[in-house]
């Protein structure tokens, strides 16, 4: 795996740090607020962020899962995204906040925040690791985000290649000719 990666862009002390602020500020927001709180990770690209966040998260929490699919296998050029796995708990009168790795063209986000706000919840809100500014779209709302990053492919701390590399600690860049 080591041998595939170019670059590393931002490293695992830097996560661990920037998680830690986001972790006071998602706490501060929703301090004192008696209305449940659920987590919606989107499935699969968030496991290791969701994991590292919540447990820096002293708020009482429930978790809904949801899986998007938007690049078919060994591409780095989405495609239209579709729902694998529709919302697996309730978050009807409950806030809600979307956990997800990466803000790129916002439509994963978008698709996601529609089917919640079917199911009339108190709040909705978003919290990204990585953001990509030049493509994201206005109408897409984020309310906390780590990182905001050039427009390139990176893989690592949950985000995958062909299902590849979501174990690698750093998010980083791939050698360009592994990419197709
Ligand atoms: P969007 O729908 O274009 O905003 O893309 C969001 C989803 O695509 C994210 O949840 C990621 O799973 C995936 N994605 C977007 N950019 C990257 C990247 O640079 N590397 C790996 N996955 C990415
Ligand atoms: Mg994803």
């Amino acid at each position: 795996m080591e041998r595939d990666i170019a670059r590393i862009l931002i490293r695992r002390e830097q996560i661990e740090a920037r998680n830690r602020e986001l972790a006071a500020e998602i706490a501060a927001q929703y301090d004192g607020d008696d209305a449940g709180l659920t987590l919606v990770p989107i499935l699969s690209g968030s496991i290791i962020f969701l994991a590292d966040l919540i447990r820096l998260l002293p708020v009482k929490m429930k978790i809904a899962l949801v899986q998007i699919s938007t690049y078919p296998g060994g591409t780095t050029t989405p495609g239209d995204p579709h729902t694998v796995l529709e919302l697996s708990g309730d978050v009807t009168d409950r806030h809600v906040l979307v956990v997800d790795d990466i803000l790129d063209s916002g439509r994963t986000l978008r698709r996601v925040q529609a089917m919640i706000h079917a199911r009339r919840p108190r709040s909705v809100r978003a919290v990204v690791l990585l953001r990509k500014p030049a493509k994201a779209p206005p109408d897409v709302p984020v309310d906390f985000v780590g990182f905001d990053i050039d427009d390139l492919f990176v893989v690592g701390y949950g985000l995958d290649f062909n299902d590849h590399y979501r174990n690698y600690p750093h998010v980083a860049v791939l050698h360009p000719e592994l990419l197709t």
